[in-house]
């Protein structure tokens, strides 16, 4: 069991990456959240007063430059790795300019033939969240270096780093132009 704490410390509009299942940014932020999730039922079963929608975080429905921060709460660990370059190129995409990605995840080496399994026990800014995110597949894995050479290539510059027991919170900031 891993304790996580978060605070109300992002402001403007935010995307949600993979924002169904508990909810945990959409209960923080409530209507500040646009959560998408690419499985209607995880939306449907998450509490919280956000907005929701079934989207591929891969291809999205938004034009760019129209959130002013973007976040992945345990996301990317649901991903098969070829799927992360599509992702933060989006991420980056419907960031404005100056605007934050927020990352948080835990490396893994393999989820075959046995799932992987994060255990959590969330503070979201005050409300108690406990719960269990698995998932299971071949190929599937998740690195921190990973995660900082995608947004990297996708011209998102890190601002912000904290890591302990496997686990990691990283933010990125979309390079102003001009
Ligand atoms: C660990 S779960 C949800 C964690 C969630 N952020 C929370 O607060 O509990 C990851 C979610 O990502 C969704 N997902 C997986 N691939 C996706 C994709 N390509 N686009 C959008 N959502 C996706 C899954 O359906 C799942 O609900």
């Amino acid at each position: 069991m891993v304790d996580i704490i978060l605070k109300r410390e992002i402001s403007g509009r935010i995307l949600d990456l993979g924002g169904g299942g508990e909810g945990v940014i959409g209960r923080i932020y409530g209507r500040a959240v646009t959560a998408i999730d690419i499985r209607p039922e995880e939306l449907d079963g998450a509490p919280g007063n956000f907005k929701r929608l079934c989207m591929d975080a891969r291809r999205l429905d938004f034009p760019g430059a129209s959130f002013d921060a973007v976040t992945a709460f345990y996301f990317l660990m649901y991903l098969v790795p070829e799927d992360r370059p599509a992702v933060f190129a989006e991420a980056a995409r419907v960031l404005k300019s100056g605007g934050r990605m927020y990352v948080w995840d835990a490396a893994y080496r393999s989820a075959f033939p046995e799932p992987h399994l994060v255990e959590l026990s969330i503070d979201a800014a005050g409300e108690r969240i406990g719960t269990t995110y698995g998932v299971l597949g071949e190929g599937m894995c998740l690195s921190r270096d990973d995660v900082l050479s995608r947004a990297a290539e996708a011209g998102l510059a890190p601002a912000e780093a904290r890591a302990g027991g496997g686990h990691f919170y990283l933010v990125f900031e979309k390079v102003q132009y001009g």
